[in-house]
């Protein structure tokens, strides 16, 4: 390849800037011409690129958000969007492309790869939910911000003798609810993967308060509930009535921590090695500090295993 694109799509995540700094950098750096695609598919669509050089891409590395703007775009589901995106990119020389985002940007770096375009996956989104890597860029930082939060909960709720139910994102993934509960000492964790029973939450909440505990903090994923539902039922079964506090696109902002950096930055490059010895259709990631390639189709079709030793450790931990 002598000439690349980057584009970050979906749902945004802190870290993602680190990332397209790594991957015009490293392209620059191998001598290869680097564009910057504007707000994702729909950018490609519109072919709404521009050159990148080294200062496109200065003071980024702290900065939470996209600095090539991100969306969700319909029209890059149809052949005829794919078809178009494919062109947009041949008609400017084009022959790599670093697509940086979740699942449904995976699917499009998918569709692109079979029209002939070498493409490349790196996993941004806070949810952690993209498998063949260990965390995905932006988890650790939005972890890290739901874990600040519930420390601030804690100082009220304490003096109030109270329960906290806080709800986070995650989609159909509990990984932030899972890592920010046992980081931050969460009575329940409440998680897509595992079925509850509320009934048991709320008696072992009780029980809690009678033994002295002056604080229950509860974590619902949002692919597990909703706050002010389950607040709603414990009331109704216990008479407790926690506060509910729903975190949402909180968790997506902010400067990204130094391990989101450092894992865009080498994934970044990583991608830029990649598509430079000719690999295309894989979503990059790093396993057990290894780096790996996997092919998107297998990346898109299975599910990420979710954590259950992680998940009983906070279980026992939260007595
Ligand atoms: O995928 C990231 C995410 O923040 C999910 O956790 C959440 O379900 C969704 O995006 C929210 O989407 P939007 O920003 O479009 O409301």
């Amino acid at each position: 390849v002598k000439s690349i694109a980057v584009l970050t799509s979906g749902g945004d995540s802190q870290g993602m800037n680190a990332a397209v700094r790594a991957v015009v950098r490293s392209a620059l750096f191998n001598g290869l011409d680097v564009y910057g695609v504007q707000r994702g598919y729909q950018g490609l669509i519109n072919d709404d690129l521009r050159p990148m050089d080294l200062r496109s891409v200065g003071d980024i590395i702290q900065r939470g958000g996209t600095i090539l703007q991100t969306a969700r775009c319909k029209e890059f589901l149809t052949p005829e969007g794919q078809q178009r995106g494919a062109e947009v990119l041949r008609s400017r020389g084009i022959d790599g492309l670093v697509v940086i985002g979740g699942d449904g940007s995976y699917q499009g770096a998918n569709k692109l790869s079979k029209l002939g375009i070498k493409t490349m996956g790196l996993p941004g989104t806070i949810d952690n939910d993209i498998p063949f890597t260990d965390l995905t860029i932006g988890f650790d930082t939005a972890v890290s911000i739901v874990v600040d939060a519930i420390n601030k909960l804690r100082d009220t709720m304490t003096s109030h003798e109270r329960s906290s139910i806080v709800e986070v994102m995650g989609r159909h993934c509990g990984d932030i609810a899972l890592f920010a509960g046992l980081a931050s000492g969460a009575e329940t964790i409440l998680v897509p993967e595992v079925p509850y029973d509320l009934e048991q939450v709320a008696n072992r909440m009780r029980e809690n308060f009678q033994h002295g505990k002056r604080h229950s903090i509860i974590i619902v994923a949002e692919g597990a509930g909703n706050g002010e539902d389950v607040a709603r039922e414990i009331t109704a079964l216990n008479g407790i009535e926690p506060r509910v506090t729903v975190l949402g696109h909180i968790q997506r902002g902010g400067a990204p921590t130094h391990n989101d950096r450092i894992l865009a930055s080498r994934l970044g490059d990583f991608a830029v090695r990649k598509l430079m010895d000719g690999d295309s259709g894989k979503g990059c990631g790093i396993v057990k500090g290894e780096f790996v390639a996997t092919d998107i189709e297998k990346v898109v079709t299975t599910k990420k295993a979710f954590n259950m030793e992680l998940y009983e450790l906070a279980s026992r931990l939260s007595q």
